[in-house]
């Protein structure tokens, strides 16, 4: 067995996380205590001073990795968020979708080269990029700050509080991180290294430059400006859409280079014979399953509400769906009195839910 590639290591990520912690995500300020992994015990509450090395213990990374991660402080919690970021991120993308990103137990997909596959490797990415960019510029790094790249008036802007997310610190350690490119002999390999550019990208191309006006009433004699990431859903949002045009790729050997390179058939009827896939496009190699049934990639769906009028006949393969009716409480018969407040009765409405059968 060849050892897991250090590119991996975001995806894997990933699979570290129970989803109940997955679902604590929102509530995060970076100094709660570390949740358990599974398979590795409940971790103790962290002592303080060496608490961020042993948070690197329990995170699964290569040597190497796990080297980084020890001699930078801070780096630990912002892995495990990031992990956290990337899970929440793909199960709201693909919550209408048959495959519903629950990974717990069914790891067999990042094996794999899947349009699946190629989603998880960038959204991982992406997330890691997003968030050490933003802990750099919270103050919770110690190797990094604000973003202090010339051009913007981004020193002048420190002086008043406001702090750029610091992208190229971000993505300057990511790829110190993921380590050299794997040989290139391998396809998977290079199609994993590519996805991963893809999100790295997603996320450099969320970057906003924000002004703010100081000076007498909003005069504006003073102008500063900073960069500051997009919220992470829209990375997913345009992660998510390049999925859906996923482009199928196969090897060739660049005979002038002497290396296999990702190559993109030609669509039939096109004179080209064939590409090069361009930076932006997620790339995979195989099929993927339907997702209908159980199996070693996903649960299958049933069991899955669905929307009559849209989902139910794709997300339940044809099986049909179960209804159920339930009872929802809601405000009704709204009246204002005197003075000053409203009083509403409790109406009670049916509702039909619809689930896919097994
Ligand atoms: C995904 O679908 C399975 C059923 O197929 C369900 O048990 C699970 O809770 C779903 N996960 C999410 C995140 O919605």
């Amino acid at each position: 067995m060849r050892p897991p590639p250090a590119l991996a290591l975001a995806a894997l990520c990933l699979l570290a996380l129970p989803a109940a912690a997955a679902a604590a995500y929102f509530g995060l300020t970076g100094r709660e205590v570390l949740t358990p992994f599974p398979g590795l015990g409940t971790a103790a509450a962290p002592a303080q001073g060496g608490a961020h090395l042993k948070q690197c213990d329990l995170l699964k990374l290569s040597r190497r990795q796990k080297q980084l991660c020890r001699r930078e402080p801070g780096l630990a919690e912002t892995l495990q968020e990031a992990a956290h970021l990337s899970l929440l991120e793909c199960q709201f993308q693909f919550r209408h979708e048959r495959w519903n990103c629950s990974l717990e137990g069914r790891t067999a997909l990042l094996k794999r080269g899947f349009k699946e596959t190629a989603f998880l490797y960038a959204v991982s990415s992406a997330a890691l990029t997003h968030t050490l960019a933003r802990a750099c510029s919270a103050g919770r790094m110690e190797r990094c700050t604000c973003d202090d790249s010339p051009g913007l008036e981004s020193r002048q802007a420190w002086q008043w509080g406001v702090c750029g997310d610091n992208l190229k610190y971000s993505t300057k350690f990511l790829s110190n991180f993921l380590g050299p490119k794997r040989g290139s002999k391998d396809l998977r390999a290079r199609a994993d290294a590519h996805n991963t550019h893809v999100g790295i990208k997603a996320v450099k191309s969320g970057l906003r430059t924000t002004c703010k006006c100081h000076g007498v009433s909003g005069s504006c004699a003073v102008r500063t400006c900073w960069k500051q990431l997009s919220p992470f859903r829209e990375m997913g949002q345009v992660l998510k859409l390049r999925y859906d045009s996923a482009v199928k790729v196969s090897s060739a050997t660049n005979e002038a280079l002497g290396r296999l390179e990702l190559w993109a058939p030609a669509r039939p009827g096109s004179p080209n014979k064939g590409l090069a896939p361009r930076p932006g496009d997620l790339v995979y190699m195989e099929d993927s399953p339907s997702f209908c049934r159980p199996s070693k990639y996903s649960p299958g769906t049933a069991g899955r509400v669905c929307s009559r009028e849209a989902s139910c006949s794709s997300l339940c393969c044809g099986r049909g769906y179960d209804t159920q009716s339930r009872l929802v409480a809601f405000s009704c018969h709204c009246q204002v009195q005197w003075c000053c407040y409203v009083e509403c009765q409790q109406c009670v409405q049916e509702e039909l839910v619809y689930t896919c059968k097994h």
